[in-house]
């Protein structure tokens, strides 16, 4: 049974940091468990009866006893303090190259932008399974935090002051992640994931991302296209491929390749979209795209559009 992500890590990495909390847990429970049990012992051994009134005398004074008791919490401490920082240094190595990928965060998602391919995604990471890569972590407005509990570490991102974390897994799949950061009203529904691809998988992945956007030349998707320039959503979006290179908003040259829309408030499907677009604000209350007032027909033409942008 699986009780939460933190006790199944897949890196080195969140591994120490298990280890640590597991050892801290044991020295902590044990010593709970013997201060109770001697607390219950002396409250009945030593209690003052009215049949045997020669209640034993305290044992003042009684010098092996004082060292011990010293001596003992010293040690345990310099042992948790011995683990920790060797925890730490496992969980966070020092980051001694140029960084791979890039990840900003905005209210309320992620972009991800991928420094030696030009690779430019939002709120879905892929890794080569078994490879380090160094992430630079950044803020575009607030402090945020990026953690994928099986991956690793937390780590604050702070406006003007880059942070660095190394990630890799162990073994492939999908890995969820959110800010751990309170950074406003959507916080909440700022979720990532982490695809943990073979070589083969990951590279073909790459490739297709590197492709500028699909162009659309007939029926509907040709309309979605033109609205899509008409109506200002290249004003945030980007479209690499095109002149719309705006970073204001996630990048969506390959928009229907990402498998959730709003940073994971909901499953990307053609439905979940046209609900999207009818009105982020009730799908995302807060969140910085605003209700264009779209007719059914306009949010229809959209979609058939943006559905190709694979
Ligand atoms: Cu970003 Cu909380």
């Amino acid at each position: 049974m699986r009780f939460s992500p933190i006790f199944d890590p897949v890196s080195s990495q969140a591994t120490a940091i298990l280890r640590v909390s597991v050892v801290g847990f044991v020295v902590a429970a044990v010593i709970f468990v013997g201060v109770t049990v001697w607390v219950v012992y002396s409250l009945i051994r030593f209690r003052a009866r009215l049949e045997n009134p020669e209640v034993e005398k305290p044992a003042f004074g009684n010098l092996k006893l004082e060292i011990a008791w010293t001596l003992v919490p010293v040690l345990i401490v310099i042992f948790l303090f011995a683990i920790t920082a060797r925890g730490m240094r496992l969980s966070d190595p020092p980051a001694d190259r140029d960084p791979d990928i890039l990840v900003i965060a905005h209210q309320w998602w992620w972009e991800i932008d991928y420094l030696h391919t030009g690779v430019l995604t939002a709120n879905e990471l892929h890794i080569p399974v078994g490879r380090k890569l160094l992430l630079r972590l950044e803020s575009a407005d607030v402090i945020h935090d990026f953690w994928a509990p099986q991956l690793g570490r937390k780590i604050d991102m702070v406006p003007g002051h880059p942070n660095s974390l190394w990630i890799e897994a162990d073994r492939t799949g999908a890995f969820s992640g959110s800010c751990g950061e309170y950074c406003g009203t959507q916080h909440a529904w700022m979720r990532f994931t982490v695809f943990a691809d073979t070589p083969d998988d990951f590279g073909h992945w790459q490739e297709a991302q590197r492709l500028s956007a699909r162009v659309a030349r007939l029926g509907r998707p040709l309309a979605g296209q033109q609205l899509f320039t008409q109506l200002t959503c290249v004003n945030c979006h980007a479209l690499r491929g095109t002149q719309n290179v705006a970073r204001v908003a996630p990048d969506l040259t390959h928009f229907a390749s990402r498998t959730t829309l709003g940073a994971g408030v909901l499953p990307n499907s053609p439905p979940n979209l046209a609900r999207w677009l009818l009105n982020p604000q009730d799908v995302k209350p807060g969140c910085l795209m605003p209700n264009f007032q779209l007719n059914t027909g306009q949010v229809a033409d959209l979609v058939a559009y943006m559905e190709t942008l694979k």
